[in-house]
């Protein structure tokens, strides 16, 4: 069985760090896992006025998230909490009433910061949200990363083996959280 993963970066910065952390987590992930970006960035600001006609682009993200096995949000930390992009985007995928995309969807939540706590108030916040939205979070291993320059390239190399064996587990892990969801809760 291969994985379709659906992977939400929550920044919009053309030189995200938090992009770089994607590449890099594609890279180290178990073969049978496979990865499509769910972009945010084109999604209106969501209000319940479009609950009864969806626009395309949240179509679009539903039917995305439908069509994953699992999502992974790889994010920063925004004022303490989660940019609002992202939490937009969470909102759509909630939304309309009774057709919440999240619901029992494993997830894995992760991020990088050049701050010394590596996001994570930020994924407190996160992780607040799926819980409303019943998605299946995977709770441990945590992983908050403090990035300093040369930490990933921009085709998402990890030069120091600590770093690469750590974010490699971490996939392992949320590729195993993913089996298990799955075998109890099968997607559509
Ligand atoms: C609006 C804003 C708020 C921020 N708030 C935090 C914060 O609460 N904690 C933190 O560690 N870094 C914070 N930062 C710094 C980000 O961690 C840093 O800009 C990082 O590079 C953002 O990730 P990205 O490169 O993937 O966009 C903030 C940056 C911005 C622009």
């Amino acid at each position: 069985m291969v994985y379709k993963v659906g992977y939400f970066i929550g920044s919009l910065s053309s030189t995200s760090i938090n992009r770089l952390l994607s590449r890099a987590l594609i890279k180290l992930a178990p073969d049978d896992m496979e990865f499509a970006e769910i972009p945010i960035r084109d999604l209106p600001l969501y209000s319940p006025d479009f609950d009864a006609d969806y626009p395309a682009s949240a179509l679009a993200l539903k039917d995305t998230i439908a069509a994953s096995d699992a999502v992974l949000f790889v994010t920063p930390e925004y004022n303490r909490s989660i940019p609002g992009a992202l939490k937009n985007a969470l909102d759509w995928a909630s939304r309309p009433w009774g057709q919440n995309s999240l619901d029992h969807v494993p997830a894995a939540v992760i991020g990088a910061s050049p701050g010394n706590i590596g996001t994570a108030v930020g994924q407190q916040s996160l992780r607040a949200v799926l819980s409303f939205c019943n998605a299946r979070q995977m709770t441990a291993p945590e992983a908050y990363v403090k990035f300093t320059p040369g930490l990933i390239s921009e085709s998402g190399e990890v030069p120091d083996a600590a770093t690469a064996t750590f974010l490699a587990s971490f996939m392992q892990e949320f590729h195993d959280h993913t089996e298990r969801v799955l075998t109890v809760l099968p997607r559509g």
